[in-house]
């Protein structure tokens, strides 16, 4: 029997598994560890956090199997896409990296666009440049910080940072490089043109590989600090939405995925480059050889709820502890009592801005139409309707790119109450299913391992072998009936605060 270990840095813990070829999963383990903010819009995480998570779920995945660790045959990595490792020249980290969430660098993202010409930037990137992405955060630190910049010899993506203290090699893979806005996504290769123009070395790039490929092998001091076997192959690996689509079988044309975690996300596969002229979906290389994706992002999905939950759900929380339940169930009983539509109280989740189907980094949450009868019921459940409006906004996009859309798997923290997957159903109008495994990134860059290593042929025969379709939830008709006309006001709302939110920014700022 062939072993397989995933690591997955996500933004609330790293999770890592180790799974045999069929997809059964031997063992798992999770660390989580804090986000910082320091200002209104900064968000910020400490490698070294990332980096003693993954040595230590990893140590626990073998112990707790009792797999030899010869046997594992190969290592995948994900991460959280976009955020910024800087190293010195002794790979050293200099700072704390910026998120993907991070909002700060608008103004960084204005002069690149006007530095380089937006239909340049189209024509390499296949993407605007957004607040999120690397490449205005390498800005952002020479304006900003010249001193940390002046030391600066190599940027790192999350998991390329975990992937240099396995196994010592600067390398990235061309899914999670595609959202450098760095990266010629239609040529999957550096866009060497836009580094020159916006004046970052070629040589802070690590080198790119195609997903499964192996990338590097796990050092001496890297198998003392896991336990992994001197030599391992460690794969390319992932972004977290790519490498969780491959988790979740999203390797053919019409299967789409709808994954609520920190953040929510469409995302449909793609034979090729398409782009959506108006820019408001990400045009990324697939973690399958020669392939693509398109996906909307939206920043605070399940962020939206962890908030609802961390300011306002104290009494759930202690019930929840006494009872070892969890909040989150505890959350979803409230917010079944109130009706459908929430008597038109309505939630714009947009609390650390927004990128799906608005690029607004000023964006911020709204709870609109409370009454005297708005009770906790009504807002526990426009947090979860409002999150689901916005993943409708995706698929509305979809649709008017003609992408196909035959079945819609839902997955993520937020596809694990069957009652926040029916609000989904409802408010999009699709059959949501959900599939006999639930460990996203992590199992999709295990897979990868996997066929980087012989286990299996390819990326597609790999999902064959350990994604099946277990449950399916139908839309309501009359449910969807009444959110398609609150979906409207859900929408025309943003457009009319619009200006608001950009006012409120500057007065926040100063
Ligand atoms: C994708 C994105 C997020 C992060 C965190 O573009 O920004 O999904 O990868 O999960």
């Amino acid at each position: 029997m062939s072993y397989l270990v995933g690591i997955d840095i996500g933004t609330s813990g790293t999770k890592t598994i180790l799974i045999d070829e069929t997809g059964r999963v031997l063992a798992r383990a999770m660390a989580e560890y804090p986000l910082y903010s320091p200002k209104p819009l900064w968000s910020e995480q400490e490698p070294s956090d990332w980096r003693e998570a993954t040595f230590a779920t990893v140590r626990k995945v073998l112990t707790d199997s009792g797999v030899d660790p010869r046997e594992v045959k190969g290592v995948g990595l994900s991460g959280q896409m976009h955020g910024s490792v800087f190293l010195d020249e002794n790979g050293q980290v200099l700072r704390r990296a910026l998120l993907w969430n991070d909002q700060r660098t608008q103004a960084e993202c204005d002069w690149i666009t006007e530095t380089i010409g937006r239909d340049k930037i189209v024509e390499q990137l296949s993407n605007p440049v957004l607040t999120g992405f690397t490449a205005p955060k390498i800005v952002w630190l020479r304006n900003h910080e010249p001193e940390t910049y002046a030391k600066v010899r190599k940027v790192l993506l999350p998991k390329d940072y975990i992937r240099y203290e396995l196994t010592g090699e600067f390398a990235t893979e061309v899914s999670d490089a595609s959202g450098t806005a760095l990266f010629h996504v239609r040529n999957r290769d550096w866009a060497y043109e836009i580094l020159d123009a916006i004046g970052i070395p070629k040589s802070w790039m690590p080198k790119s590989y195609e997903s499964q490929e192996i990338s590097g092998r796990i050092t001496e001091a890297a198998s003392r600090l896991t336990g992994l076997a001197v030599g391992t192959p460690v794969v390319g690996g992932g972004g977290d939405q790519a490498a969780g689509a491959i988790g979740n079988g999203i390797v053919e044309t019409g299967i789409v995925s709808s994954t609520v975690g920190t953040s929510g996300v469409v995302f449909a596969f793609s034979d090729a480059p398409v782009v959506d002229p108006q820019l408001r979906l990400h045009t990324f290389c697939h973690a399958v050889p020669g392939k693509w994706h398109l996906m909307g992002v939206m920043l605070s999905a399940g962020g939206t709820l962890q908030w609802y939950r961390d300011a306002y759900c104290q009494p759930e929380k202690v019930v929840a502890q006494a009872t070892g339940r969890d909040p989150y169930e505890l959350i979803c009983a409230e917010a079944e009592q109130a009706p459908v539509g929430c008597e038109g109280l309505i939630l714009l989740p947009y609390l650390t801005g927004e990128r799906a189907p608005y690029a607004d980094a000023n964006a911020r949450g709204v709870l609109f139409g409370i009454t005297r009868r708005t009770d906790r019921s009504h807002v526990a459940r426009a947090v979860l309707e409002g999150v689901s409006y916005g993943l409708r906004d995706s698929f509305e996009i979809m649709e008017g790119m003609n992408v196909p859309i035959t079945q819609v798997r839902a997955s993520g923290g937020g596809a694990r109450s069957p009652f926040w997957r029916q609000i989904q159903a409802d408010v999009s109008g699709y059959t949501h299913v959900t599939i006999n495994v639930d460990e996203g990134p992590a199992l999709g860059v295990a897979l990868l391992a996997g066929v980087g290593t012989g286990v299996y042929t390819s990326v597609e025969e790999a999902c064959r072998a350990t994604i099946r379709v277990n449950a399916s939830t139908e839309p309501n008709p009359a449910a969807h009936a009444t959110y398609d006309r609150y979906h409207r006001v859900y929408q025309s709302l943003y457009a009319h605060l619009k200006s608001d939110f950009a006012e409120v920014s500057k007065i926040v700022s100063g």
